[in-house]
């Protein structure tokens, strides 16, 4: 053979085989469903990609989403379907539909025989149980949440679906007549659809990990906590967010279910006529009736967010403190960024982010009480002391400005993670437990110099755009990249994040409470990246002192009147 006949019969051999390793149509329960099969090499190794998959029938306003009745011949399944129906960020448009509950898969395909018993990795977005999609924000034509990097990299199969979010997925009057949580039920859906389904794929439903950020993070830890996830989840991973983060659980619902009932002319003293008109009200009058005051309240930006998960009883049928015997059986890695309270910090104090603008002490002191409402003056005086402490020696704008970044950071995401992980290894019997600290600083040009990694800067590597979009990126970037997909898909495939597919730079060491091991995660990750102890000065201000002063409201949230007052000079 020449070598131009060499070059042809190689493609035509290569092509044939990959065109072999490919699912083609699936029969799932609901039905068939075709995907596409995207070629990444002229070796054969390729992708089958599904988008949308109904996972449950179209939804009814406020209420459990059932089971999808099926369908006749085979459903293309090539475009991502639209988001749940939600806000746009201006706050003041809907985009989005009703009809969301779609899921989509990744499985990456060798050469000659399709996959088998591949370990399946769940996402779940974040977005303040307000928003987000489960494909993700889109860039240069490239999804945030794609799965193909993750799945190709580390030999899973990844999942991602919608979920509904704002009022339509978490109002509840706090009774039986709305009793919310229909977010966190859609996930629960996509979960079993997935453990039902995934071995058609070429899964293994014993070894399904859910992983997810922020609100998403939160969401996978109320996912392993609830009773109705038995058998489930073999693993979970939570990005910057755990059930026992302060700004989950919603206790005080029929509040703003009045306050949403009232905007759109619904009965409010009645729950039973509440629910009934809400129901039958304009779903997109319902997610407007709701906006997130962003700057300028009275009180932190926390106190505003309205539509959360609440403890009803099923699904969530305690605080979740005490509901991780559930999760006994799970492995779990929890983590934060280092500057996760960045953003919020930026919202509730403008100032930050401005090196011409100076705080006061007198700011700070504001904001600590207005996150420490519960244990009035005696709580934020302490909490103040306990954080300016070093003011005396160094008061430069810096310092402060950092002090208030590490106080949200510490309050809304630090604190409670690490509550979360000594919950879930003091109750763990087969369950593994692994903490991390995302530290790889922003590159967001305009932040201080001082910038460590904020909120949802992990979201980028975790996906793989480093390699997906190459041009935005430097070469450690990509070491990041690959070293936490690394992790993550070993941990998915082994429940131990050195052992699997992939190699690791270092040893990461399960965490305990004794020990309090933690892996910084950065550009050079090595023996001394495994840390203990992280801010246990900290820790203990707020498990002991803090937690001993006695609470002088009842609410865990915010007076009422005061947001009442608010919403209503918003309208
Ligand atoms: C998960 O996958 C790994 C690797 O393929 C396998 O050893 C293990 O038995 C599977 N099942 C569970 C429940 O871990
Ligand atoms: C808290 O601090 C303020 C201002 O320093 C002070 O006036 C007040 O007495 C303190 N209250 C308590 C309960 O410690
Ligand atoms: C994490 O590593 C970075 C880079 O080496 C370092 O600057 C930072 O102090 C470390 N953080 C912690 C909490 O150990």
């Amino acid at each position: 053979m020449g070598r131009s006949e060499l070059v042809v019969f190689s493609l035509i051999c290569c092509l044939a085989a990959a065109s072999a390793a490919t699912l083609g149509a699936v029969y799932t329960e609901g039905g068939f469903v075709e995907g596409v099969n995207k070629k990444l090499n002229l070796l054969g190794d390729s992708v089958d990609i599904f988008k949308g998959i109904p996972y449950a029938a179209p939804p009814k306003a406020l209420e459990i989403a059932e089971r999808h009745p099926g369908w006749q011949g085979t459903l293309k399944t090539k475009q991502f379907k639209k988001r749940c129906l939600q806000a746009t960020i201006t706050q003041d448009d809907t985009f989005g539909s009703e009809d969301c509950l779609y899921l989509n898969i990744w499985i990456p395909q060798g050469r000659k025989q399709v996959s088998s018993n591949l370990p399946v990795m769940i996402w779940i977005y974040g977005g303040a149980f307000l928003m987000g999609a489960g494909q993700g924000a889109n860039f240069l034509k490239n999804y945030l949440y794609d799965g193909e990097e993750i799945a190709t990299r580390g030999n899973v199969i990844v999942v991602t679906f919608n979920y509904r979010v704002g009022p339509l997925g978490f109002l509840s009057t706090g009774d039986s007549n709305l009793p919310g949580n229909f977010g966190l039920w859609d996930q629960h859906m996509a979960i079993a659809w997935v453990k039902r389904n995934i071995a058609l794929f070429g899964g293994d439903p014993d070894n399904i990990t859910i992983f997810g950020e922020s609100a998403g993070g939160a969401s996978v830890s109320l996912q392993t906590l609830s009773p109705h996830s038995k058998g489930l989840i073999k693993r979970a991973i939570s990005q910057s967010g755990v059930a026992t983060s302060p700004w989950v659980i919603q206790k005080n619902p029929l509040l703003w279910a009045k306050t949403v009932a009232s905007k759109v002319g619904c009965p409010v003293d009645d729950t039973a006529s509440m629910a009934s008109c809400l129901k039958i009200t304009d779903p997109r009058a319902l997610t407007l009736a709701y906006k997130l005051p962003l700057g300028g309240t009275e009180y932190p930006v926390l106190h505003y967010l309205a539509f959360t998960p609440v403890i009803d009883g099923d699904f969530i049928p305690d605080d979740p403190v005490n509901l991780f015997a559930n999760a006994a059986d799970i492995d779990y890695i929890a983590g934060t960024n280092s500057m996760d309270g960045h953003l919020f910090a930026t919202v509730d104090m403008p100032a930050i982010d401005r090196s011409f603008q100076k705080i006061t002490d007198k700011d700070f002191y504001k904001l600590v009480s207005g996150l420490t409402i519960t244990k009035g003056l005696p709580g934020a005086n302490a909490t103040f002391d306990f954080y300016t402490q070093f003011w005396s020696r160094d008061a430069s704008q810096e310092t402060m400005k950092k002090t208030v970044v590490d106080f949200e950071t510490d309050i809304l995401f630090l604190i409670p993670t690490e509550i979360a992980l000594a919950q879930h290894s003091a109750n763990a019997k087969s369950g593994r437990t692994y903490s991390y600290l995302f530290s790889h600083p922003s590159r967001m040009p305009i932040y201080p110099s001082w910038m460590g990694a904020d909120h949802a800067d992990d979201l980028q590597y975790v996906f793989g755009k480093p390699f997906a979009t190459p041009l935005g990126y430097r070469a450690q970037d990509r070491t990041v990249s690959k070293n936490i997909i690394a992790y993550w898909t070993n941990f998915a495939k082994t429940g131990d994040p050195n052992v699997g597919n992939s190699e690791v730079p270092t040893q990461w060491d399960p965490y305990t409470a004794q020990n309090g091991n933690y892996l910084n995660i950065t550009k050079k990750l090595d023996t001394s990246s495994m840390k203990q102890h992280l801010r246990t000065n900290f820790l203990r201000f707020w498990t002991l002192t803090y937690q001993a002063l006695p609470t002088v409201t009842k609410e865990d949230r915010v007076p009422e009147d005061d947001v009442l007052v608010h919403m209503a000079a918003d309208s």
